[in-house]
């Protein structure tokens, strides 16, 4: 059923002004329409929309109707042999029309020679968006929780780390950073099959977005990092608050030690820019991963429905263990 004549194409570096433009009508709709009255949302900036495309050119796309107007547009990447889409979007008045189902025919038609598991996260209150993805393929996984650290809470615990003592994989020389590289491939690896962390934690620095901190064990080989976004991805946010885009744990070291140890690094250099709080969210397959986080000092938020392609590597529904922190979102 179409009846809108549109084509899709490759996203370039022109359309991102509209797209942000696209985004921030629809989200201001949905929030408005199935959460709380609210300000219309800021646009997202371009560098961030930069980042995010930067990752897999080729994976995000637009739909461009015969009079030339954008008419909706879908992001995607692929982190090793693990791929995923979102966000996505098609102005309110236009929905409805084929262009969101089009778009992900289109994107999975990317993706799904390139990964192994595929995957999105979506908001549980709408529904429509369930049957969207489940028509087409995809089937609900275990959900992800948003979880907040509070900087002024948590401060007992993590204050008091001097600066010198971060590590941070921006101040690494060239084979340190080697070095850190190959043990964020194994440690993404190990925690599920196919993944590869390194082009995020690339993207982020190339983007300066933030820091990657790193923990090494006993050996010298890395046991943790954390990629810390600290730039707001909308203009005007004056929220505080930083985002761990991923933070991965390498199977059989101290998870808990580790943690602690990325935590503090995250927290004082949140804490020297000025940030308040920071989010993150972890996924239900990593189910002691979750309890770990609540005892470290973060608390739920609130949700998001995490589903994966049914074809997908049976891993992308079974638990897991360790702590590999990221959303399938962004
Ligand atoms: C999700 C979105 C991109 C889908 O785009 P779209 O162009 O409306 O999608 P389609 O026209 O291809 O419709 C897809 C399905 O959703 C249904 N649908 C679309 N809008 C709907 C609405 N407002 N209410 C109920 N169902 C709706 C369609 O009927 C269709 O279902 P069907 O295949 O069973 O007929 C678009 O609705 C949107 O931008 N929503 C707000 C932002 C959002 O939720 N983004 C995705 C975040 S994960």
């Amino acid at each position: 059923m179409t009846q809108l004549d549109f084509a899709v194409r490759v996203m370039t570096e022109s359309d991102l002004p509209a797209v942000a433009e696209i985004e921030a009508g629809v989200f201001t709709d949905w929030y408005r329409a199935n959460r709380k009255p609210q300000d219309p949302l800021p646009e997202r900036s371009l560098d961030s929309l930069r980042y995010t495309t930067s990752l897999d050119p080729e994976a995000n796309l637009v739909a461009i109707a015969a009079d030339g107007a954008m008419v909706g547009f879908i992001l995607a990447r692929t982190w090793g042999r693990v791929g995923w889409f979102g966000t996505f979007g098609v102005p309110t008045q236009l929905q409805g029309l084929g262009v969101g189902s089009t778009l992900v025919d289109h994107v999975l038609g990317y993706l799904r020679p390139r990964a192994d598991i595929i995957g999105l996260e979506t908001m549980p209150e709408s529904g429509p968006n369930l049957g969207l993805y489940t028509r087409a393929g995809f089937s609900v996984t275990f959900p992800t929780t948003i979880m907040e650290l509070s900087l002024v809470r948590t401060a007992d615990r993590y204050n008091g780390l001097p600066a010198d003592e971060l590590r941070m994989l921006g101040a690494a020389d060239s084979g340190a950073r080697r070095r850190a590289m190959v043990g964020i491939r194994d440690i993404s690896a190990a925690l599920l099959p196919g993944l590869d962390y390194s082009s995020e934690v690339a993207a982020c620095e190339k983007h300066e977005l933030g820091d990657t901190f790193l923990v090494e064990g006993p050996s010298g080989s890395l046991d943790g990092f954390a990629v810390l976004r600290t730039v707001p991805f909308r203009s005007r946010d004056t929220s505080g608050r930083g985002y761990i885009h991923v933070l991965a744990i390498r199977p059989g070291a101290d998870e808990r030690a580790v943690l602690v140890d990325l935590l503090r690094q995250v927290w004082c250099r949140g804490a020297s820019l000025g940030l308040t709080q920071i989010l993150t969210g972890i996924n239900g397959r990593y189910r002691d991963a979750t309890a770990l986080l609540l005892e470290s000092g973060f608390r739920g938020v609130r949700a998001a429905i995490r589903m994966a392609s049914a074809d997908s590597l049976p891993d992308a529904f079974t638990v897991g263990a360790g702590v590999n922190l990221s959303r399938w979102a962004g």
